[in-house]
């Protein structure tokens, strides 16, 4: 996921939980590398995440960090330095993408960190004209062996709480907002997580659901559900694209009990559209005053 710093900050000042609860007393990995002297790493596995058939190409890229003292947690983000320069001849400006591996590393390779992306290729309006977003492509077209400058890791408050077993947790992402979710959940079962968690997420097409035979495996786990929304090939009654905020109402029998818990963390990650219709589904299903306290407990990186 690319991750626009100004508006999580922002909304992390809005919304945060308790920072006290994540940040102080607590080893946080932040910028050990800078864009002046990044690290080099070796691209390992630039696998494709969208089906074929799909619009969209979406990818898992995982980047060997051998030899480095790159080290992060679960929802933090790297930053990327895509090769070349701009159109005024200076170097790109680093892109930030939520890393989606465990702090552990990849699968198979355990010094690494994988990042979720998604190629951006859109037109001009005007000119008709085709415009490929740098950052994406660069990191989508990436190569087994090739070299990668990364910086970071950043952020401090996006994060699973220390006292993590102490909580439940519903997870709210679209598209490539899964990745933080991805290594939350690693994190979480790979500790015999045993309160609920809840992953809702929103998707275009069934061809786009990420990672979905990993995430289909947590299954067999009791306290794990995850829902889907296919906005453009599902429908609400009214006819209208199911998003994330529908399968909230949807599931409210269940989700309002849990929300009454007030060891309830709430996790939104994607588009920055999908806040406000969360909110308001929340007011819709929840009595005022469960959702003021609710409002306190939800956490947001969107973009
Ligand atoms: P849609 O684009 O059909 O309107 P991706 O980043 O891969 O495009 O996925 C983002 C998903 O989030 C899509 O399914 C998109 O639906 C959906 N989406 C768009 N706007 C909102 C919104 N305001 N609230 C929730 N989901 C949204």
């Amino acid at each position: 996921m690319k991750v626009k710093c100004q508006f999580s900050i922002l909304n992390y000042q809005l919304f945060f939980y308790d920072v006290r609860d994540f940040v102080m007393d607590r080893k946080i990995p932040l910028n050990i590398y800078k864009i002046s002297s990044p690290c080099v790493g070796t691209v390992l596995e630039n696998k494709k995440l969208t089906q074929p058939s799909s619009p969209n190409d979406t990818h898992h890229v995982v980047v060997g960090l051998e030899g480095s003292s790159y080290t992060y947690l679960e929802g933090q983000s790297a930053g990327v330095l895509p090769a070349g320069m701009d159109e005024k001849g200076k170097p790109h400006a680093v892109r930030l993408y939520s890393i989606a591996s465990h702090r552990s590393g990849e699968k198979g390779y355990p010094f690494s960190l994988s990042l979720c992306v998604k190629r951006v290729v859109y037109q001009n309006p005007q000119t008709g004209q085709e415009k490929r977003g740098v950052g994406s492509n660069y990191t989508c077209d990436l190569k087994t062996g090739d070299s990668v400058k990364l910086t970071g890791p950043v952020g401090n408050r996006f994060l699973l709480p220390e006292n993590f077993q102490e909580h439940h947790f519903i997870f709210l992402a679209t598209g490539t907002g899964i990745a933080p979710f991805r290594g939350m959940l690693a994190h979480l079962f790979q500790n015999h997580f045993k309160n609920e968690i809840w992953l809702i997420f929103g998707t275009p097409y069934k061809t786009d659901v990420l990672y979905e035979e990993e995430f289909g495996q947590y299954r067999s786990h009791p306290n794990f559900h995850f829902v889907t929304a296919i906005s453009r090939e599902e429908k609400n009654k009214d006819g209208s694209k199911v998003y994330v905020q529908h399968r909230i109402l949807e599931h409210q029998a269940k989700l309002i009990p849990l929300l009454r818990e007030t060891n309830t963390l709430l996790y939104i990650c994607g588009l920055k559209g999908m806040e406000k219709g969360i909110h308001e589904a929340m007011q819709v299903m929840c009595p005022q005053e469960l959702y003021e306290q609710v409002r306190k407990r939800i956490l947001i990186e969107v973009y």
